[in-house]
């Protein structure tokens, strides 16, 4: 880290950023904190936390940002991991809702509309749209990252380039 420089001060964005260099600045940032730990509850909770401050910043309503994770030793479950917002359900199985449909075919879903979207699971019933991506690690989805928002298409294809970007730093930077 640089001299004089907090690690709170990660999730100061500037609202004069555009949304290109704001996603940017989250993978340069977890990329940086993430030199100092290999541990994944510790690289995906500062993560959650970047997410969250950076889409706060573009005044996109996320009202959830974070992971789920291969509940090992089970093959076909995912359970909650680290994240910003409110509770949210601890189980997902596989071919199962918004994430447990990125688990099994290993490709990022974005939704819309998540009124629209069969099967999607609603943890909070307030939520209008999502985006969730895969984390894969040597041909296996160990994880998704998954963001929620209250407005209807919160998330573009913007936002899938670059949180594929980083969920592809994110495989690489964590022991699994
Ligand atoms: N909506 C998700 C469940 C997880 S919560 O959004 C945090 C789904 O359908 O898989």
């Amino acid at each position: 880290m640089g001299e004089g420089k907090h690690h709170a001060d990660y999730t100061s964005y500037s609202v004069n950023s555009g949304k290109e260099e704001i996603l940017q600045s989250v993978f340069d940032s977890y990329e940086a904190l993430s030199y100092d730990t290999r541990n994944w509850v510790a690289n995906l909770a500062n993560c959650s936390s970047l997410l969250w401050h950076a889409y706060h910043s573009m005044k996109v309503n996320v009202n959830w940002s974070g992971f789920y994770v291969l509940s090992k030793p089970k093959t076909d479950e995912l359970i909650l991991g680290p994240f910003q917002g409110k509770v949210a359900c601890q189980t997902i199985k596989f071919g199962k809702g918004v994430c447990g449909n990125a688990a099994s075919s290993a490709k990022t879903q974005l939704v819309a509309n998540v009124n629209e979207y069969p099967g999607h699971i609603a943890c909070d019933g307030e939520t209008q749209s999502e985006i969730v991506v895969p984390i894969v690690n040597n041909g296996q989805v160990v994880g998704v990252l998954d963001i929620d928002c209250l407005t209807l298409e919160g998330f573009d294809e913007v936002d899938v380039k670059y949180l594929e970007q980083l969920a592809a730093l994110i495989s690489k930077t964590c022991d699994w």
